[in-house]
């Protein structure tokens, strides 16, 4: 009896509790979430999920002036805890596009909450940082180990590594990004997958992958085409399309749409606004973002490249001094690179694909899908 009865745990434990990491996402000051615990006794810390970098960072307990927070929002600091160990010689700074970081190389225990999985992962104690308004304790950075602070592997890398999942692959679903300090419970709150991906759940359709480039350090695809298209009367009445050299990356840590700032005026001309009026002082209505006109992103290798769509009413972010104006969907910036962060991918269900758990077999690729009706973001 006994024995059966063990021999049936497993039996089920594989069954139910596979090794698929299933992180809810918190949203602060519209920054994104994961918590995951670090040190003995376990405190737990909420961690921007950033595919644009690979550092997991913290505050360090005694950064005070040189760590200003603006946030509105405590933060929980690290302290070295008994099964920890610090390298204080081993430092370094991380400059992201947002804000600065500096600190050193720290090694404790890991677990992505709610998961009983515990593991060493190293990573950084931050002794100065410019992310003042950060809505986070740090940083959980999802890209390749090879742009990671020194002596460091990226987490999601350590735990395939260290054979703790089911699948290399991890998953994002972005959710609403509605605050969860003002509603605790949302509706559709996203979820970050590790170590497999639910497209049951939330893909309407089937997810469409393509290459990810090599050297793999963060997500980028060859940019392979934009085209707008409308159906609206008297404005805009061109159905364009663009191409230029360049690769798109896909960055959960920004919010906006980057495009390069050399055609950003063109691409504007396939929505209902110029760039000109924008960029003196025009207030778009959110009522003109609507689904009588649509953006398409073609990315991929030459030979194989996917394009997906979304429509006006899904680049919509009200909030542009009052409710009834929504903000402009492109941003520009210098380089030839278009970012699509959270406004782009939280209209998708996206899977970002290593096909082998060691680096040496690595074959990445990253493919999204579009949201079943009742898991689209609610604007
Ligand atoms: C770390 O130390 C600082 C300064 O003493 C303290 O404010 C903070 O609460 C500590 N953090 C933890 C997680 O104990
Ligand atoms: C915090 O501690 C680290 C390690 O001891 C040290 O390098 C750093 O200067 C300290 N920072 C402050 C503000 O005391
Ligand atoms: C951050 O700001 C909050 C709210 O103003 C405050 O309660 C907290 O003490 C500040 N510092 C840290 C390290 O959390
Ligand atoms: C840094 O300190 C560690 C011990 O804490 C030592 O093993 C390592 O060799 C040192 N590295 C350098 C570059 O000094
Ligand atoms: C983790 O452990 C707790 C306490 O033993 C248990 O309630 C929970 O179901 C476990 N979670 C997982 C994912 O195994
Ligand atoms: C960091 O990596 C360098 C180069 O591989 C190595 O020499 C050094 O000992 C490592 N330091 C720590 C603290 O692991
Ligand atoms: C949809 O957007 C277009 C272009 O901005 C605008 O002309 C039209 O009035 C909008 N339709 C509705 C129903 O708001
Ligand atoms: C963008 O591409 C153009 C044409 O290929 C090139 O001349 C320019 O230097 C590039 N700009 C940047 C910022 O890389």
């Amino acid at each position: 009896m006994m024995a059966l009865s063990l021999l049936l745990v497993p039996v089920f434990g594989s069954a139910c509790l596979a090794n698929v990491w299933d992180l809810d996402i918190s949203v602060k000051n519209t920054y994104r979430t994961v918590q995951w615990d670090l040190g003995t006794p376990a405190t737990a810390y909420d961690l921007l999920f950033d595919t644009g970098s690979a550092t997991l960072w913290v505050l360090s307990g005694n950064c005070s002036d040189q760590c200003p927070n603006s946030s509105g929002y405590p933060r929980t600091t690290y302290n070295l805890t008994s099964t920890g160990e610090a390298y204080y010689n081993t430092t370094d700074s991380i400059d992201y596009d947002g804000g600065e970081v500096s600190g050193y190389l720290v090694s404790d225990i890991a677990e992505a909450q709610g998961t009983n999985v515990s593991f060493y992962q190293k990573f950084a104690s931050i002794t100065s940082s410019t992310w003042s308004t950060l809505g986070a304790d740090g940083f959980l950075g999802l890209a390749s180990s090879t742009i990671a602070f020194p002596n460091t592997t990226a987490p999601f890398e350590n735990a395939m590594q260290l054979g703790l999942l089911d699948q290399p692959r991890f998953a994002i679903y972005q959710g609403t990004g509605l605050s969860t300090v003002a509603n605790p419970n949302p509706d559709n709150n996203g979820v970050l997958t590790m170590g497999g991906s639910h497209e049951d759940v939330y893909a309407d359709g089937k997810v469409e992958f393509v290459p990810i480039n090599t050297p793999f350090q963060v997500y980028k695809a060859k940019f392979q085409g934009v085209r707008g298209s409308n159906h609206f009367a008297n404005q805009n009445e061109q159905h364009g399309s663009l191409k230029w050299d360049g690769d798109v990356v896909f960055d959960t840590g920004s919010s906006l749409i980057e495009l390069p700032e050399t055609h950003i005026a063109a691409v504007y001309n396939m929505t209902p606004w110029s760039y000109d009026q924008l960029m003196t002082g025009y207030r778009p209505l959110c009522s003109d973002f609507n689904n009588t006109w649509s953006i398409s992103f073609t990315f991929g290798t030459d030979d194989t490249h996917k394009t997906f769509t979304v429509t006006g009413d899904q680049l919509a972010t009200p909030g542009y001094v009052d409710d009834d104006h929504c903000f402009p969907p492109f941003n520009p910036w210098g380089s030839n690179n278009t970012i699509l962060g959270a406004r782009w991918m939280s209209n998708f269900y996206s899977v970002f694909d290593f096909g082998s758990f060691e680096p040496s077999g690595y074959d990445l690729r990253i493919g999204f899908a579009p949201l079943k009706k009742e898991y689209q973001p609610i604007v």
